[in-house]
């Protein structure tokens, strides 16, 4: 190799490592303040005439692998800020939630109902949700 040619790949390896970490950077202070709805668009929400995550696991129709993941959304949702409302009332519906979708994982009785009456997505929209 040519030493201009050194020089060339010195630069994009520097410029790749800036930019990564640049991307890291943005994506963990996104992951702070978003982290409510990314798991309401990757749970709660689905595009039309596909059930979300959250119906299958009422309707007991979620894989293991899909369970594991809304519990680890849940946990992101208990730890989160709401962006309004009592902070007492966000833990008490969240970890509700969570409990309710943990009984869910382990194949309990009567947790698909106790995970349905959890997830309620007016009460909780209603007092945590901004306008
Ligand atoms: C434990 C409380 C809670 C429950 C239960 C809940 N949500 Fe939410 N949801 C929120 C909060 C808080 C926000 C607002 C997040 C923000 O603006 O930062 C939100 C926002 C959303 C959004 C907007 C996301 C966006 O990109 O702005 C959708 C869609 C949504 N929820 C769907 C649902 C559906 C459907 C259900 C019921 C199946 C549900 N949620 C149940 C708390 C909840």
């Amino acid at each position: 190799m040519k030493r201009n040619q050194y020089i060339a790949v010195g630069t994009l390896v520097a410029a790749i490592w800036i930019g990564g970490g640049l991307a890291w950077q943005s994506h963990a202070a996104d992951a702070g303040k978003d982290a409510i709805k990314e798991v309401m668009k990757a749970y709660h929400k689905a595009p039309k005439g596909v059930d979300p995550v959250c119906k299958r696991a009422v309707d007991g129709k979620a894989s293991a692998e899909e369970l594991k993941k809304l519990v680890a959304g849940y946990k992101t949702l208990a730890s989160a800020k709401p962006p309004r409302g009592d902070e007492a009332s966000w833990k008490e519906k969240t970890a509700k939630l969570l409990a309710a979708c943990q009984a869910l994982e382990k194949g309990e009785e009567g947790a698909a109902a106790k995970y349905k009456e959890a997830l309620n997505c007016k009460a909780c929209h209603s007092a945590h949700k901004p306008e």
